[in-house]
């Protein structure tokens, strides 16, 4: 059981992944961004080259924090936005990180959303077999997942993610002054990360949620965060590479398995990836409470907090038998069987295979 919910007014906040002599810090708050020049200032005294690939939409709304990085590191400006996670991109950073002469002493520096930090750590990891990289994130979901526990990859065409490594990086810097530039949707996609973590695995964030209505600038939003990395830190320590039978690491993945679904039958890009898993999350709700053969009360609970948020709670014009068929080409989908995070009760969950007859039965209702 987590501990209540209280309000945060400090300047930083620190944690750690624990990953052995792989474990690295994450710093959180108005103040990060300093921090992470200091790290990059011992970096280049050391002799180190810093590379940072900068999301162009960041580079032009915050000037200032970029002329102070452009002291240590060179800086490559790439849009964000789920295009720019393709191999076209990595091909092209690895030629510039050649002719640049990043050695394998070098470091990566990702400043954006998932799709720079995603890619970034993606190259990193392949450049000269494997090179450092720090994750700057900029976009509430990074703040609170993408950054953290060093899944990084790029998507094919025939789908999101399917190239990729584990490469974690060096640490994290997430300064939440960023977000105040960040637009009003994206910001509500981040919060729902910030609910899925709530409702997997932290009840008094979720009640936190309940009550209050966060914003860029609302001052239980670095709390908030903080709790988010804390749960994915400790879920990260113990199941690096989503290995466990049960539970583990594959817990991150509630309301994904429909929201991968929705994404991908409503057509990349019509729905932002949390505005994608905030429905995906009642749908396992209802599940839930089809299974248990009873009512939870998670489902409105979760549709209320999604409200709040300015996300979406309903979907329109998809066909269940198209969803239920992408469920299993999804890569998490093993051996042809569906495996689901079910909440309970809000703040826990597991694990558990399902029949797609009460999946189908469950989107045939939503969708209705
Ligand atoms: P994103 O990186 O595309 O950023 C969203 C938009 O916000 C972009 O247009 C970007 O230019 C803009 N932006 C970023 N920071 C800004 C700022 N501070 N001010 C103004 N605009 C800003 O998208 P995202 O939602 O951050 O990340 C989505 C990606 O993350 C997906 O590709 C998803 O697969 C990936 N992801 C990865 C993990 C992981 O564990 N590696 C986890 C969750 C999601
Ligand atoms: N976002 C899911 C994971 O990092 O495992």
């Amino acid at each position: 059981m987590r501990a209540e919910y209280s309000d945060w007014s400090g300047l930083m906040i620190n944690l750690k992944v624990k990953l052995s002599d792989r474990s690295y810090p994450i710093h959180i708050g108005n103040g990060a961004f300093e921090a992470a020049l200091a790290e990059f200032e011992k970096a280049r005294a050391a002799s180190k080259k810093l590379f940072c690939v900068a999301d162009a939409a960041v580079a032009a709304k915050h000037k200032t924090k970029l002329a102070a990085l452009s002291k240590t590191a060179e800086i490559f400006e790439i849009n964000g936005g789920e295009s720019s996670k393709s191999l076209a991109n990595v091909e092209k950073l690895c030629s510039i990180l050649a002719e640049k002469n990043i050695d394998r002493k070098s470091c990566l520096i990702a400043l954006g959303g998932g799709v720079i930090g995603d890619l970034t750590g993606f190259v990193a990891s392949v450049y000269m077999r494997g090179i450092d990289f720090y994750q700057l994130p900029t976009t509430l979901l990074a703040m609170v997942d993408s950054s953290v526990g060093g899944k990084t990859g790029v998507n094919i065409p025939e789908g999101k993610n399917l190239v990729g490594s584990f490469h974690q990086p060096r640490a994290v810097f997430a300064d939440t002054r960023f977000l105040n530039t960040l637009p009003r949707r994206e910001f509500a996609a981040g919060m729902a990360e910030v609910i899925k973590c709530a409702v997997l695995g932290d009840r008094a964030l979720f009640s936190m949620l309940e009550r209050e209505s966060l914003s860029c600038k609302h001052s239980k939003l670095p709390e908030a965060i903080r709790r988010c990395c804390r749960l994915k830190a400790e879920i990260v320590s113990a199941d690096e590479r989503e290995t466990s039978k049960s539970g583990g690491r594959a817990l991150l993945n509630f309301g994904h398995t429909f929201g991968h679904a929705i994404e991908k039958c409503a057509g990349y890009g019509n729905y932002l990836h949390g505005e994608a898993v905030g429905i995906g999350m009642l749908m396992a709700s209802r599940l839930a409470d089809k299974l248990a053969g009873a009512e939870s009360g998670n489902f409105d609970r979760i549709k209320s907090v999604l409200r709040k948020c300015g996300l979406p709670v309903k979907l329109s014009k998809l066909e269940a038998a198209d969803m239920l068929e992408a469920m299993y080409r999804d890569k998490k989908t093993l051996a042809g069987k569906l495996k689901f995070v079910l909440a309970d009760k809000i703040g826990e969950s597991r694990t558990e295979h399902v029949d797609s007859s009460d999946v189908l039965s469950v989107l045939e209702d939503f969708l209705r």
